[in-house]
């Protein structure tokens, strides 16, 4: 029986190597056992000292965004667009969407009456309402309000829409892990075989909604951070979501927070306030709605002008679960 090609190869490989008399003789012949020596230099070193990622800091503006989601809506609708959002796709990472390494944000817009669909899918996703008045989501079943300053969760898996019953366009932004189902691929996805999953009465107290009252309260009465890295600070728990934490912290007019960097990505969304962040040596001024992307391992140091409450996403736990997590705060 003839050898196939494949075998051929690898045949004139091993006979390649054994008869190797010098180092360089083993290259080709590896590569034909689709072996790569560990020990060449790359230009991308596999083992580095601290973390030496692709992703850069950036911000959005949600005033600029703002103004690129009204265009949309006036030229594309939800029977057309499963979701009418605006990716913020991280301008160091040009071939994907990813806004960190892990996350991945957009700015969503829904118009009055408008519903879109319902669907399900293995990423984890959360909303933060930045203006809205009677937008709502149904996450498997239970109709809730998704209203200013609101945060509101769709776990993995959980059949989500969204629909709006007010007067106003209703623009939120979303943060999903999509860019890490993408890397370890356990991707999936459903459309609802009903279209929109209708559903008429109001959930109140769901767990998948933090209120905007509720985010003010706990952050007034959370503890000051004695080491001075985060203002008062509180996590919004989502316990079936285990690869985005959420973190919500009050810094008064005035405050600068001590700066750290740490093994994890960090997407921060001032919810209330304007001030200025120090990220990864880049200088951002935000104001609210704004969105601003700190990789793995960026110098983080946020100053407050006016009274902030700051949301922050951030891969952290599921760092931490793996044993990579590091803090290092400035001396
Ligand atoms: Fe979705």
């Amino acid at each position: 029986m003839m050898d196939s090609p494949v075998n051929a190869t690898i045949k004139a490989s091993l006979t390649n190597l054994q008869n190797a008399t010098q180092l360089d003789a083993l290259y080709a012949p590896l590569d034909g056992l689709d072996l790569t020596p560990g020990w060449i230099n790359r230009d991308t070193p596999i083992l580095t000292h601290e973390p030496r990622g692709a992703f850069r800091p950036n911000q959005w503006r949600y005033s600029d965004c703002r103004i690129a989601l009204d265009a949309a809506g006036r030229l594309i609708g939800t029977e057309l667009a499963e979701r009418r959002n605006l990716v913020m796709r991280n301008p160091s990472n040009p071939e994907g969407i990813a806004t960190t390494r892990t996350q991945v944000n957009a700015y969503q817009m829904i118009l009055p009456g408008e519903k879109a669909r319902s669907h399900r899918h293995s990423p984890h996703a959360l909303r933060v309402i930045l203006d809205s008045r009677k937008a709502y989501s149904v996450v498997d079943g239970e109709k809730t309000l998704m209203e200013t300053g609101d945060v509101v969760l769709t776990p993995g898996w959980s059949w989500h829409g969204h629909g709006h019953d007010g007067d106003e366009p209703a623009y939120w932004l979303d943060g999903l892990d999509v860019p890490l189902t993408q890397l370890l691929e356990p991707m999936f996805f459903e459309e609802h075989p009903g279209g929109f999953e209708n559903v008429d009465v109001l959930t109140e107290d769901s767990p998948m909604r933090f209120t905007w009252s509720s985010i003010q309260k706990r952050t007034e009465i959370a503890a000051a951070d004695p080491e001075g890295y985060f203002g008062k600070r509180v996590r919004l728990e989502a316990p079936t979501m285990p690869t985005i934490g959420i973190f919500v912290e009050r810094l008064q007019a005035g405050q600068k927070t001590r700066r750290y960097r740490a093994a994890a990505n960090h997407v921060f969304v001032p919810m209330l306030g304007t001030g200025t962040s120090h990220i990864g040596g880049e200088i951002y001024d935000w104001a609210r709605g704004d969105t601003i992307a700190a990789p793995m391992w960026s110098w983080i140091e946020h100053e407050a002008h006016t009274d902030t409450i700051l949301f922050t996403m951030t891969d952290e736990f599921l760092m931490r679960y793996s044993n990579y997590y590091r803090f290092e705060g400035a001396k």
